[in-house]
């Protein structure tokens, strides 16, 4: 594998805001505004032109049971129209990308295909939606973006790998050259004539979410982001004792390779 990002003279900046839950009672609106205003302030955010954001864009409804005493807005439709609202926002020298993930109104099986035109009709035009996995050509890098649902499947099946670590589970997917490559588990997968969980091409960038963790990191060359949330801990995450490291948002110079993280946690 030979990824390495030797510089480019991009200057565009990417972002990546993944899981943030609209309707969740548990959705963070203050940290969300702070990342907000920073977007329309800070000399760093001129230069972001691309915003990925990797699945779990509402919370959706009767995803698992008891769901209902935990959203704020109980209509997933009405949700998106909340996101729609939220993203309107965003300075318009940024090019949002949205993905579905295991709480968004599609299928739940994999390749997820992009949320449906009734949704997309409800966002400003700008916005372009993808399924999940996918794979994008963003200034001359190839970016691998996956919601990151087998993470479950990953951490279960091989010792050591666990939710705190969520770049490890990253890092075994790239050596198996397969993003769920568990079938009859806790990841669905649609029987598609062709795998489409495959990583038949190298990438420069792999991006997840799904685990509400925030890392960057570097396996041969390719950049790891796991994408944060904006949602805190929620009862299934206590239970489970998965403590969640929400309200950062991960970025890379497109250019260079470099990568940072913004904090708005506090
Ligand atoms: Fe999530």
């Amino acid at each position: 594998m030979n990824s390495a990002m030797t510089p480019n003279g991009s200057g565009a900046v990417m972002a990546f805001v993944s899981d943030i839950h609209v309707g969740s009672d548990t959705f963070l609106p203050e940290e969300w505004k702070r990342f907000m205003e920073w977007l329309r302030k800070d000399p760093v955010a001129k230069d972001i032109r691309y915003m990925m954001m990797p699945g779990d864009l509402v919370d959706g409804i009767g995803i698992y049971p008891g769901q209902e005493d935990e959203l704020l807005i109980e209509d997933v439709f009405a949700q998106y129209a909340e996101l729609a609202e939220m993203v309107k926002a965003i300075p318009d020298w940024i090019k949002i990308i949205m993905m579905p993930g295991n709480h968004d109104a599609v299928r739940l099986a994999e390749p997820q295909p992009a949320l449906a035109k009734e949704v997309q009709a409800m966002f400003d035009s700008n916005i372009m939606f993808v399924g999940n996995p996918c794979y994008l050509d963003v200034e001359g890098r190839v970016v691998l973006a996956y919601h990151g649902r087998s993470m479950d499947d990953y951490i279960k099946n091989i010792s050591g790998l666990d939710y705190a670590h969520p770049l490890e589970a990253m890092r075994e997917m790239l050596r198996r050259r397969h993003l769920a490559p568990v079938y009859g588990e806790r990841t669905a997968l649609a029987p598609e004539k062709k795998d489409y969980l495959v990583i038949d091409q190298v990438p420069n960038i792999f991006v997840t979410g799904h685990v509400h963790k925030c890392g960057i990191a570097e396996y041969r060359g390719i950049k790891l982001i796991n994408a944060s949330a904006w949602q805190s801990q929620t009862e299934f995450q206590r239970m489970h004792n998965q403590v969640p490291d929400p309200a950062k948002v991960p970025m890379i110079d497109l250019g260079s390779g470099e990568m940072w993280v913004e904090d708005f946690s506090h």
